[in-house]
């Protein structure tokens, strides 16, 4: 039963500056969780979040607010210029939850101005942690040892810090989105989180079970497209043995681990190159940075590209007209005039302007910063040009969201993740790490690290991560050339999959989906409200802790043998016998038949009153 219909009169406020307002991943926790939180809490559930005009352009609709009490509110905030006025006869219990130290300042000044609300504080990561990591320092062995206030003070993010850590210790409750950044939150903000609250996602069910397969293959056509055309005139692999592999999110270099994907790519070209391999890798980029819009030589290519295929086009039309005309007199038609010199003309014209110099860009725009970017100083250093001998086709490195308006590269990001083959995500710093989980989702491999709270989350809930095309790099318990080296086989092992290897693990992998869906993830944010209501209002109040309630747990997939000494990690099949055996749609219902599942969201919380 629906918190809302037991206690009417508990209206939740959350707070972001996220709301509405494209950052990074944030965003997606509340603009996927809405829905639930929605169900639950129906007409009491307000998000607040900066106004952006161009954000509240595209991304809201604007509604008279249909409680008279926040009607009321609203409009005496508007008259007082943004002062708070709680107006309402019949006060409601309120819970305000907040997110991140942006907004934890309501936070703080709500309990200074002792006002009667719940609170909850959730930290998406600190402010220090993301700080130190980007520095080199051995983060996770010194975690006990920081002197916070010094480190805090030389990184000029005092006064920020001084917000988040009063936030953490003024909520009443403190929740976090991973055991790995609960244990940070302890030692850097000096508090411990009283849950952890894992991010989900809005699981989308297809009515049949390939067709997430079949959005593979066609949003594959439209990344082949864009790859045809920025390689023009050096087309020289086989776009049928070409994998994409991507990494996306805020360029923080080496906290998302776009320093060891660039080196064990390299490494990668060597492997492939020395062993004949047929596979060519396009690796792309995707992560913001300042530039000043395309360059040329990327717009270019896929200019020529259009011109091609709109030359086959009229050459096709005139051809089609000229047999038409043919049949239709009785005649077969004479092949040696179907193509006049008009034809070849047009046609030689159209091939002599992919005559190129130069390798393909490996960057799609111009970079503000071109001559100390990390990814393309990396580049450099490694020599991933582009050129006819690598199998590895580095970089296409895109340094701005997607977007299907583009025109460069039109497709969304979930298009362009559908398209792919393989995410690399190996984070140092991650307290969640959106991008794996949104690949996991729709059926996508991805590599990511158990220094990622995904990566955490699914090494405990899953028997053998990597059958179901779940790669976790130990970035924990390894040294860094050790990453580097695991990375490089997960990446080579991958390559030598076949296409049946590659859907087999595929569907694998979308068979995860329930466990980061949000319709069991919700359940976490629940057990939150309850505990900030019972602390905040024991009179009215109560919480019992949730049982340690078993939650999924994925087996090994049936016709995976049973000793991990016979399992080449990379492979969801490990013999010609084995393969002979396989049944996907056999292996499918025992599959989902083992899975352990949690019991249904608990109900309501109790109240005295
Ligand atoms: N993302 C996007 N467009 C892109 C690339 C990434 O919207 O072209 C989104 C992606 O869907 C994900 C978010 O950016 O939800 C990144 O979140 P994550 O938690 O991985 O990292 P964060 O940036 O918050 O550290
Ligand atoms: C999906 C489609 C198949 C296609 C395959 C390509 O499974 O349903 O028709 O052959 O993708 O897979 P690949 O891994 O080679 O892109
Ligand atoms: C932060 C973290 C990221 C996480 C996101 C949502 O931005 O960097 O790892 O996924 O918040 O919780």
């Amino acid at each position: 039963m629906p918190l809302a219909r037991s206690v009417s009169n508990v209206v939740l406020f959350e707070v972001a500056w996220e709301v509405a307002n494209k950052v990074g991943g944030i965003y997606t926790v509340l603009q996927t969780k809405a829905r639930v939180t929605a169900d639950e809490w129906g007409e009491s559930y307000v998000l607040v979040g900066p106004y952006v005009e161009s954000a509240v352009r595209t991304q809201v609709e604007l509604l008279e607010p249909p409680q008279p009490a926040l009607r009321r509110t609203l409009a005496a905030m508007n008259a007082q210029g943004c002062k708070f006025a709680a107006q309402s006869e019949e006060r409601p219990f309120i819970v305000g939850h907040f997110h991140e130290w942006l907004a934890g300042l309501g936070l703080v000044l709500s309990r200074a101005r002792r006002l009667p609300v719940a609170t909850i504080f959730t930290t998406h990561a600190t402010l220090l942690g993301r700080y130190l990591c980007a520095g080199s320092v051995d983060f996770y062995n010194n975690l006990h040892s920081f002197d916070v206030d010094k480190e805090a003070g030389e990184r000029q993010i005092y006064h920020r810090y001084c917000l988040e850590r009063a936030a953490a210790h003024c909520a009443h409750v403190l929740t976090t989105v991973s055991h790995v950044t609960a244990a940070e939150a302890e030692h850097l903000l000096k508090r411990k989180p009283d849950l952890v609250t894992p991010n989900g996602l809005n699981v989308r069910k297809f009515s049949a079970m390939h067709e997430f397969q079949n959005l593979h293959a066609q949003s594959k056509a439209r990344v082949q497209e864009f790859v045809r055309g920025h390689f023009y005139g050096h087309l020289d692999f086989d776009l049928d043995k070409t994998l994409f592999f991507f990494i996306a999110g805020r360029y923080e270099f080496s906290n998302k681990g776009a320093d060891i994907f660039l080196e064990a790519l390299a490494r990668l070209n060597y492997l492939l190159r020395v062993n004949g391999s047929e596979v060519t890798v396009v690796a792309f980029f995707i992560m913001p940075a300042r530039t000043n819009n395309f360059n040329v030589e990327s717009l270019k290519g896929q200019a020529v590209r259009k011109q091609l295929w709109d030359t086959a086009n009229a050459v096709k039309e005139k051809f089609g007209k000229k047999l038409y005309e043919s049949l239709l007199v009785g005649n077969l038609p004479d092949m040696n005039k179907m193509l006049d010199r008009e034809d070849f003309t047009m046609m030689k014209r159209a091939i002599f302007a992919t005559q190129r110099q130069s390798f393909p860009p490996v960057c799609t725009h111009n970079m503000l910063d071109d001559a100390t970017d990390p990814i393309l100083t990396t580049i450099r250093r490694i020599g991933l040009f582009n050129s006819s001998n690598d199998r590895v086709k580095v970089i296409i490195f895109h340094p701005e969201f997607l977007s299907s308006t583009s025109p460069l590269l039109p497709v969304d990001y979930e298009e362009f993740v559908r398209g792919c083959h393989l995410g690399v995500f190996p984070s140092y710093y991650e307290p969640w790490g959106y991008t794996p989980a949104e690949c996991t989702v729709m059926g996508i491999p991805s590599v990511s690290t158990n220094l990622s709270g995904f990566g955490c989350f699914m090494e405990e809930h899953i028997a053998d991560p990597s059958a179901y095309g779940i790669y976790i790099v130990d970035r924990r318990f390894r040294a860094p050339e050790e990453w580097c080296a695991q990375l490089t086989a997960f990446l080579y092992g991958f390559c030598q999959q076949s296409r049946r290897q590659r859907i087999v693990q595929r569907n694998r992998t979308e068979r995860l989906s329930d466990l980061l869906d949000w319709k069991y993830l919700g359940r976490y944010y629940t057990f939150a409200r309850r505990m900030a209501l019972a602390k905040a209002f024991p009179e009215s109040f109560t919480y019992e802790p949730p049982e340690a309630a078993a939650g999924f747990r994925y087996p090994r997939p049936a016709s995976v043998p049973p000793s991990p000494a016979l399992s080449r990690l990379s492979s969801p099949r490990h013999s010609d016998d084995e393969d002979e055996r396989y049944d996907e749609e056999e292996e499918a219902a025992k599959d989902r038949a083992n899975i352990r599942r949690p019991p249904s969201p608990p109900g309501l919380p109790p109240t005295r009153n």
